[in-house]
Parts: C-alpha cells; sequence; structure tokens
C-alpha cells in the first residue's frame, strides 16, 4: 500500500459553494423602456421569486404591486385597467398603485386590512425602476441611480434596448466587474489598463483596451477604430452605466451602454442591454444609428459569450487567484450589503477600495497570441499551413 502525504502545497484545492440565500438584493432595479407598460394594459412580470403586476393608470403614473389579489388569489396581471386602478378578473375587487383595496363595486365596504404589496416605482431617462428591499423601507433618497447623459439629447440616439433571459443565479453577471481577463479570453477585446473602485453602493470598473489586429475590422465608413475607454459602474445591485468612449484616427465618439438585470428567481434572471449612441459630426446621415446596431450586436454577442460560459460553469465562492486577476473578494464583500439588513452592513462592504492590475505580463502575452492568430489567418488565407 502507498501512502501519500500531500503537503501544503499540493493539498486539492476543494471548489466551495455555500447554498444560495433565500433573498433578494435591496436596491433599484430596471424593468426595462417605461413606454412598454403604458399601454393601458397590466403586465405580468416575474421578479424577485414572485409574480408582480405591472401597470399604468390613467394619470400616466406606472404602478407594481403583487399579482396576486388577497380576496381569493385572482392574477391581476390577468385583469383590466380601471381609472388608475387595477381591476381583479375575478371579482373586480380594484387595487391603487398604493397597494390598498379602493373599491368593491358589488360591496358597501372594503374590509379592513385590504393591502397588497406595492413596490416603489420611479420613470427616469425613459426607464422604469422598481426598489426592492426585504426589510420593507422606501428607498433612501442617498442611493439613486444617477441621470443619463444623451437620453432624449437631438444630438444622440434614442435607446436601443433588449432583454434575455438567463439561467443562472445573477452573482456570476456581476463577477464580470473584476474579471479582466475574460475580456480577452470570452469576449476578443484587449484590454491595457484595468481598475476598479469600489464605494458605498457603486462599483466601478475603469477599463481602456485597444483593437485586436486578429479580430478588428474598419466600419463600414471606413474609419479606423484604435481603442475605447470604458468606465462602468454599478449604482447599487443591478444597474450598470457604461460610459463607453470610442477613439477612431482623428476622433472620439461617445456612447452610454447600460448593463442591468433583474433576479426570476434564485436560479434566473432577465439581463437588459441599453444603448445610445453621440452623432458625431464626423458620422455622416444616419451612422450613429449604425454604429449603435453594431454595438448592440456586440453587446449582444458578449451576452451570449458569458452565458455559454455560465451555462457550465460552477459556482465557486473560493475562487482561486493569480496576481493578474481582479479583487473578486472585495467586489463580493461590496455585493453583499444588498443581501443583509441595512443594520447589518459593515464598513468592509462600503468603505473605498481601490486596485489597479499591473497589466504589463497580459499585454506581453496577448501581444504575442494575436499576432500569432494573425500570422495563422494569413497563411490560411494563402493557403498554407502556418
Ligand atoms: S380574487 Fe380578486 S377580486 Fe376576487
Ligand atoms: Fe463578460
Amino acid at each position: 500500500m502507498i501512502h501519500v502525504t500531500a503537503t501544503e502545497s499540493d493539498a486539492i484545492r476543494v471548489i466551495e459553494a455555500e447554498a444560495i440565500p433565500d433573498r433578494y438584493a435591496r436596491g433599484w432595479h430596471c424593468l426595462g423602456l417605461a413606454e412598454k407598460f403604458k399601454d393601458g394594459k397590466p403586465h405580468t412580470v416575474n421578479a424577485f421569486g414572485q409574480k408582480l403586476v405591472v401597470f399604468c393608470g390613467e394619470d400616466g403614473k406606472i404602478n407594481v404591486l403583487d399579482a396576486y389579489c388577497r380576496h381569493l388569489g385572482g392574477d391581476l396581471s390577468k385583469g383590466t385597467v380601471k381609472g388608475n386602478e387595477i381591476a381583479c378578473p375575478f371579482h373586480d375587487w380594484r387595487w391603487g398603485g398604493d397597494g390598498r383595496c379602493k373599491k368593491i363595486p358589488y360591496s358597501r365596504r372594503v374590509p379592513l386590512r385590504a393591502r397588497t404589496a406595492a413596490w416603489p416605482t420611479m420613470e427616469q431617462d425613459k426607464l422604469l425602476f422598481i426598489w426592492n428591499d426585504p426589510e420593507g423601507n422606501p428607498p433612501p433618497p442617498e442611493v439613486t441611480i444617477p441621470r443619463i447623459k444623451g437620453v432624449g439629447q437631438e444630438d444622440w440616439t434614442d435607446w436601443l434596448w433588449t432583454e434575455t433571459i438567463v439561467h443562472t443565479n445573477c452573482r456570476e453577471i456581476i463577477d464580470n466587474v473584476v474579471d479582466m481577463a475574460h475580456f480577452f479570453y470570452v469576449h476578443y477585446s484587449f484590454p491595457v489598463y484595468f481598475k476598479n473602485i469600489f464605494e458605498g453602493h457603486i462599483a466601478t470598473q475603469i477599463m481602456k483596451g485597444k483593437s485586436r489586429p486578429d479580430i478588428a475590422k474598419p466600419d463600414a465608413d471606413g474609419n479606423k477604430m484604435l481603442g475605447n475607454t470604458s468606465v462602468a459602474s454599478y449604482y447599487g445591485p443591478s444597474f450598470m452605466i457604461d460610459e463607453l468612449t470610442y477613439h477612431y484616427e482623428g476622433f472620439d465618439l461617445e456612447s452610454v451602454l447600460i448593463n442591468s438585470h433583474y433576479p426570476i428567481d434564485q436560479n434566473s434572471f432577465v439581463l437588459h442591454s441599453g444603448i445610445i449612441v453621440q452623432r458625431h459630426p464626423k458620422l455622416k446621415g444616419d451612422a450613429a444609428e449604425k454604429v449603435a446596431q453594431r454595438l448592440s450586436r456586440f453587446i449582444l454577442k458578449g451576452f451570449e459569450q458569458d452565458i455559454e460560459i455560465w451555462r457550465h460553469k460552477a459556482r465557486i465562492d473560493n475562487p482561486l487567484l493569480c496576481e493578474e486577476d481582479g479583487p473578486v473578494y472585495q467586489l463580493r464583500r461590496w455585493y453583499q450589503q444588498f443581501y443583509v439588513d441595512v443594520a447589518d452592513v459593515t464598513p468592509e462592504m462600503t468603505d473605498r477600495f481601490e486596485y489597479e492590475i499591473d497589466t504589463t505580463r497580459p499585454v506581453e502575452a496577448w501581444t504575442r497570441e494575436a499576432e500569432e492568430n494573425l500570422a495563422r489567418q494569413k497563411a490560411a488565407a494563402q493557403g498554407q499551413p502556418a
């Protein structure tokens, strides 16, 4: 019999993963373009492990309630908007946006305690947000979503918005905030600078990238893209605003990209992307729209690339990191603030934290890899084996 004694360095690393918490994040969550909910009909939204009804009253205010009627459980999202209230399809009880039953047409009186769950809503920059808080408190004024420059401006395109359902827990998408290396391997971009800043309810990723010679092609107008600068911040647990500047030969083009999600349940979420692009004088005709469309396709492809990874990967609480990885553990501590009671938020979750990755080694390795790819592509184009 052979006995093997594992020393510290040759012990097998075990993947740890606790059960996913049965709690949903506190914070503002975007449900998409507000316009979609203003058609006078109730909408079903599955979020936070529940079914919700979203409806817009005659007064133009969008309301969100638990979809199940407190009378006998009818589904309000299959009901009818009457005035400023949602009428249940079962016995016509009328529920207001504040969650209170306003009227029962066949009854003299509304019973006491006729109140259901209502989510605070906010309409801003043509988007609908709802505030989720397991403790039931209203949103503190300092925890908000900043206004997005460019929205509704003449010299910017309108929102190009997409929605996709993803079948995994939403922590996976948050990890992307600190994951520089996957941008090269999964998304075919080429980061050359990468920094994170976490503070309060905001987590920022600053990334500069250059075009990959083995991937990039000039755009339809022949403008050569040199690289990009991205400053992307999560405001709370689920809504990221990315100010993305593309550097072309001779000019810069600004765009804003939204990457947001809301949980359906613990194993799925709805992932949104939104894009607006500046109509730069250097761009002719509808070129800004075209850039937006191309960017949107690029983002959707990026989502598909991430989704393919998530579909097969394991949840891991103790990732094994190298020096050139970003601060995954610190990011997850930041993210944890949204899953505990306000009273239990600790300074280590919200204190300012900054970390810049030394990109010397990755840039060397990726330059070599891109050159090798390019040589192989050229050889293949000439019909020769590389
Ligand atoms: S179940 Fe809604 S009115 Fe009866
Ligand atoms: Fe990604």
